[in-house]
């Protein structure tokens, strides 16, 4: 079974009908599905058994409470990039020694308060952060476990904003320094190195990329244990594409057979930092259309969700299918669909067939990822309610933000 289908006629969230959710929470909301969540994160466990290993999930795609104690229960640990993150992580019932935090930025504070909670270990992207890191776990007397970011310089073919792997790039550490830091590091009594790691970028949709990453990788792993540096474990990040139009990503087996067979007779631990491919499919948006404003060359369905709600198709160019709930009869005609935002790069989808009448409403597909998560507050606007709906369930998982919050904050200057 699919998470969202129709079923007579209606789109449902599992065995729930969308405009229920729209009636019971309003609209722009976003609606995620509980079983597809766990079906992605059952298909990596899957595909990994037999193998010691940790899924950290990249907490960055969608980092609601809800979303973070699901996978906490399933076994899962947490890619965090920031001290907010890991707050978030923890409040969820993330443990500690299951958290690697990844980042170029960390300050010292996140660097301390980490390295005071136990996480398994610091993805560290250079030099500078390298040496700082062991300063303050030199002063808090403690051994900080790291793993180097290392850039292994190939070609993941994706969107460029999104690709992070190639040496014109801010992440990681170049190839060519890796092991002279390692080795650095190794001699440092308030560092222990515990592994090396990648993260080439996002909405892959080939395996070679990461294969030739893992490659190289292990060629630098394998001089390490020659020098007697044993690494415990290796990270392969995340960038699992997943199917928003025509893409064919490979299946999460397939990706991550191609991975166990370059492990295999290694001893190490796999770490993985999935993050879309968890929850980019399991979440929609679902909007109302507030207008039709019918015209040439273009005619403007404007809906109540706007790029502050969903940003990806302004920022990328993103494609995300958006479907009517209702299905009614013909005649379609082609609209821009736009929203309330006053910008001209405020759409949520160009062109697209549509039969539907004022009122309607729309769902956004593949919104599970860096949709809410990369949601704003512009032009005032109360970030959306979430609900998690779990068989024939809908729980409201985050309420709809509200005005007074927006800028409660904010202080006028004293009068004079
Ligand atoms: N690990 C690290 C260190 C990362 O920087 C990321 C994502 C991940 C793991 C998870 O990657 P995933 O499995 O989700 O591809 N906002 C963009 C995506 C930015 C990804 C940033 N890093 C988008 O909406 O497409």
């Amino acid at each position: 079974m699919s998470a969202f289908e129709y079923r007579d006629g209606i789109l449902h969230a599992e065995s729930v009908p969308l405009g229920d959710i729209a009636a019971q929470v309003g609209t722009p909301c976003y609606v995620y599905s509980r079983t597809a969540l766990e079906s992605a994160y059952r298909a990596f466990e899957a595909a990994l058994a037999g193998r010691e290993h940790l899924i950290c999930y990249a907490m960055k795609a969608n980092a609601n409470l809800a979303v973070l104690d699901l996978f906490a229960r399933l076994g899962a640990g947490f890619d965090i990039v920031s001290g907010g993150e890991l707050a978030r992580a923890r409040a969820a019932g993330g443990r500690a020694e299951r958290i690697v935090f990844s980042g170029v930025g960390k300050s010292e504070t996140e660097i301390r308060t980490a390295l005071a909670s136990g996480i398994l270990c610091f993805n560290v992207e250079s030099a500078a952060e390298l040496a700082r890191i062991g300063r303050i776990a030199a002063a808090m007397g403690r051994r900080a476990p790291i793993s180097l970011r290392v850039n292994p310089d190939v070609d993941p073919h994706t969107h460029p904003y999104i690709s992070t792997g190639l040496k014109e790039n801010k992440f990681g550490v170049p190839y060519g320094e890796a092991l002279a830091l390692c080795r650095q590091a190794a001699a440092s009594a308030s560092l222990q190195v515990a592994g090396l790691g990648f993260h080439i970028g996002s909405q892959l949709v080939e395996v070679a990329p990461f294969a030739d990453a893992l490659d190289r990788l292990l060629a630098l792993a394998d001089t390490l244990d020659r020098e007697g540096i044993g690494l415990r474990h290796v990270d392969i990040g995340g960038g699992l594409g997943i199917r928003y139009r025509e893409e064919r990503p490979p299946a999460i087996a397939d990706y991550l057979a191609a991975m166990l067979a370059r492990l295999d007779g290694r001893p190490y631990r796999l770490l993985l930092e999935p993050g879309r491919a968890l929850v980019g499919n399991a979440g929609l948006l679902l909007t109302r259309i507030e207008y039709l404003k019918p015209g040439t060359p273009h005619s403007f369905a404007i809906v109540d969700a706007a790029m502050n709600d969903l940003m990806r198709p302004s920022l990328y160019d993103a494609w995300h299918d958006i479907l009517p709930v209702a299905h009614r009869p013909a005649p379609a005609r082609r609209y821009e669909i736009v929203g309330p935002v006053c910008e001209t790069g405020d759409f949520l989808g160009h062109d697209r067939e549509l039969a539907v009448a004022q009122g309607d409403l729309l769902a956004v597909m593949s919104a599970g990822a860096y949709a809410m998560s990369m949601s704003s507050n512009y032009n005032s606007r109360p970030r959306a309610a979430e609900v998690m709906v779990d068989g024939a369930n809908a729980h409201i998982v985050r309420a709809r933000e509200s005005v007074e919050s927006l800028f409660a904050l904010e202080r006028r200057l004293p009068v004079g």
